[in-house]
């Protein structure tokens, strides 16, 4: 059985359509998502907190988890041991997990401390009776957390190669540049146009003012795509170390794609993460965090008005889900130029044989 999606993209075919439309596609994506590593949080969402849900893995991998902070910090279900209720709607500061169902609690650690009215009961508490632990890793200050997740240590050498030189770990949390939005159109094509700048000078007008298009580049490695935005003359730029591999350049931004739907968009002010959610095929959460590391650099350059390059995404995004819902379109071509982060999404998205017998 032939590739869905030729490894050459002179020839290749972007993805039928109907992995943008179907719900039987959209299950098998997601049936994939607990083999990879997610972004939790960075470390300084904690603040004063002891604990904070994770609600877009609740999205992502129907699991819903809490990340806690004592000695170490831990990712554990956020599902009472008693009913099920969910433990945590909100962040909290205290030494000891309550539910707010029938008062059962729990250590920071996931252990089951206490439950009224259970004095009788025979064989407990037992080990069930504990909050489930995930596997978590720190890189820089960004936590990240999975069910069965895989080797991911060439995405991590990819950005420790690139970004190493960054104090990403004591970049702050601002609240205020935090967003949660729901858009009409499948999580797929929310990432497709994430990964090509193809469209900048079409769609977002200023950004395309800040950036050197002509310099604009995609580069891909095994489970995401770093595009580097290059500054056009006199616009800001990061203050690359001679250790940067692209010391020397004016680089405006950084965007990098970890499969399936992470973005962590690093600006010489700090990061800006989002983090794409699918809910049916043709709806989709984003999450939006900021992570400031230099508030002089705020408001300035690529990463200057992120809500307008937003909200021009996000019609385009909708837009295109109606038009690959007709029954006329099926699939494309590719710019072998400007649509390799594009083709490289399409081959890790349909690259499973279940899949392919399906065809
Ligand atoms: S469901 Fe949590 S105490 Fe009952
Ligand atoms: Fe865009």
């Amino acid at each position: 059985m032939p590739d869905i999606i030729d490894p050459d993209i002179r020839k290749a075919h972007t993805l039928p359509s109907d992995f943008y439309t179907s719900e039987e596609r959209l299950r098998e994506s997601r049936s994939r998502f607990s083999e990879y590593w997610h972004f939790a949080a960075h470390r300084s969402q904690f603040g004063e907190s002891t604990a904070i849900p994770l609600p877009h893995m609740e999205g992502i991998l129907g699991e819903p988890m809490l990340l806690t902070s004592e000695d170490e910090i831990r990712c554990l279900s956020n599902v009472c041991t008693h009913r099920g209720m969910i433990i945590a709607e909100q962040k909290c500061s205290a030494k000891t997990l309550q539910c707010p169902y029938h008062g059962r609690t729990f250590g920071l650690d996931g252990c089951f401390r206490t439950m009224p009215e259970f004095e009788d009961v025979q064989d407990f508490p037992s080990q069930s009776d504990n909050l489930q632990r995930f596997p978590t890793l720190e890189w820089n200050g960004i936590i990240f957390c999975g069910t069965r997740p895989l080797d991911f240590s060439g995405c991590l050498e990819e950005l420790e190669r690139r970004l190493g030189w960054i104090p990403i770990s004591s970049f702050e949390h601002d609240e205020s540049r935090f967003r949660d939005y729901e858009i009409q159109a499948n999580w797929a094509l929310y990432v497709d146009n994430y990964l090509e700048g193809f469209h900048i000078p079409f769609v977002h007008k200023e950004l395309h003012g800040v950036l050197d298009y002509d310099n604009y580049r995609t580069e891909i490695f095994e489970g995401g795509v770093l595009q580097v935005g290059i500054a056009s003359d006199d616009e800001p730029s990061f203050n690359l170390p001679e250790t940067s591999p692209d010391f020397g350049e004016n680089v405006a931004a950084y965007y990098y794609w970890i499969f399936p739907g992470l973005m962590l968009n690093f600006y010489p002010w700090g990061l800006s993460v989002n983090l794409v959610v699918p809910i049916s095929p043709n709806r989709t959460r984003i999450f939006y965090h900021g992570f400031v590391g230099d508030h002089s650099m705020l408001g300035k350059g690529a990463g200057a008005d992120l809500d307008k390059v937003e909200e021009e995404d996000q019609e385009i995004v909708e837009a295109t889900q109606r038009g690959v819902s007709s029954s006329i379109y099926y699939r494309g071509r590719y710019s072998p130029e400007r649509e390799r982060g594009v083709h490289h999404f399409h081959r890790i998205l349909s690259s499973r044989r279940e899949i392919d017998n399906l065809l």
